[in-house]
């Protein structure tokens, strides 16, 4: 039997990648997954050469000068010298844990939260903080609390739009953990993956209001582009970006160069607000029906309206959603627990709802199929 590094003790399987995979070999209707509606994405045209040699692991010149424009348009300025390309934003999650987190190391997050930037960051030993989050953010005690229990190493958040709520911060939330990161020296690591799902107005990436806080920002070409390319981008700040770089190149060596060029060709694209506002408009429409439809059909569901992603955070109080998945599955239809969601395993009558993968009349049977097997399971009592 083969010896394993301490680490892979506290390897979970992720339980998305579970459900996804049942519902694509099954007629299961998933409301799991985070997938962009099948009308976005459109394939790209071949780019011509330059792509088909190794690169840098930095990324290529062009597409970090394109993407530091990019950032600048959004409010946060950073030189093209200090931005990455990543495999996935997945990846700069990975390395930014990788830098910052040995066992034991403090690490907060909001709860709820991106699930598998929690399945990295226990990988790596974090002693996991939460902070309670909703609509518009943790409430400015919450983020006092949590570092008067002791100053984490690194704070991760989603500010513009989180994975599961659809949120963004209010301004007291960002101004109270911009000033606790820049006062304890906490790494403030900022992921904003879906901010170019809705139209906004969005705030500038919160990491351009820290002082003296080191930082990592990241955002990928996934939810607004196409996720197979498997592509996205970080920012840090200049005392992290170099070692950020050598991880880098342990991990990878450099991301696709044939993805750099699509997305280089996509961000050069005069129509490409015009292709982002009709990616809007659609999402904007799944959203409304969805939403008629959760009335309808789960109206005892709490939940509120998100501001863009793919995600509707709802709760069925006093329901274990993690013991209704088994079920639903059953019935037919998949979705996410909110105990996956929860650093520390709460929030367990709470659920996570795709919007986006499945057209409207698909997404209605799925949850009619969840308000079904709750009438079935009451029934049985
Ligand atoms: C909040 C958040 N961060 C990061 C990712 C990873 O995205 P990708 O690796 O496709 O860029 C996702 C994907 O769903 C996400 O929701």
């Amino acid at each position: 039997m083969a010896a394993f590094a301490r680490r892979i003790e506290r390897l979970r399987p992720s339980l998305v990648r579970e459900i996804l995979a049942a519902a694509a070999s099954s007629d299961i209707i998933s409301l799991a997954g985070g997938l962009p509606a099948a009308e976005t994405l459109q394939a790209p045209a071949m780019p011509a050469d330059g792509w088909q040699q190794y690169g840098q692991s930095e990324g290529d010149m062009p597409l970090r000068i394109a993407v530091s424009e990019l950032l600048d348009s959004r409010g946060l300025e950073c030189p093209a010298g200090r931005i990455m390309l990543t495999t996935g934003s997945q990846q700069a999650l990975d390395l930014a844990a990788k830098l910052l987190i040995d066992e034991g190391t403090r690490v907060a997050c909001e709860n709820p939260t991106y699930l598998a930037a929690l399945q990295v960051f226990r990988l790596f030993g974090a002693d996991l903080r939460e902070v309670d989050s909703g609509m518009a953010g943790p409430a400015p005690d919450a983020i006092a609390k949590c570092f008067a229990e002791g100053a984490p190493n690194m704070f991760y958040a989603m500010p513009s739009i989180s994975n599961p709520t659809g949120g963004i911060w209010s301004e007291d939330a960002r101004r109270a953990l911009v000033e606790r990161c820049d006062r304890a020296g906490t790494v403030l690591v900022e992921d904003d993956p879906y901010r170019e799902t809705s139209a906004g107005p969005h705030p500038a990436p919160l990491v351009g209001s820290l002082k003296r806080a080191p930082w990592i920002h990241m955002g990928s070409f996934s939810k607004s582009l196409l996720p197979g390319i498997r592509l996205g981008f970080l920012a840090a700040s200049e005392d992290l970006f170099p070692l950020l770089v050598r991880l880098k190149q342990g991990a990878d060596l450099h991301s696709s160069r044939l993805s750099q060029a699509i997305a280089l060709a996509d961000l050069r694209d005069p129509a490409r607000d015009r292709r982002l506002a009709r990616l809007q408009a659609i999402y904007g429409e799944r959203l409304e029906a969805f939403a008629g439809a959760l009335r309808q059909e789960l109206p005892m569901a709490g939940w509120a309206k998100p501001s863009g992603g793919m995600f509707v955070w709802a709760r069925l109080p006093g329901r274990d959603t993690s013991a209704l998945l088994d079920p639903c599955m059953k019935a037919g239809v998949a979705f996410l627990p909110g105990r996956e969601c929860s650093p520390a395993g709460g929030l367990g009558d709470w659920m996570r709802l795709n919007f986006t993968a499945c057209d409207p009349e698909r997404s209605r049977e799925g949850l009619a199929r969840i308000r079904r097997c709750l009438e079935e399971l009451r029934s049985s009592i």
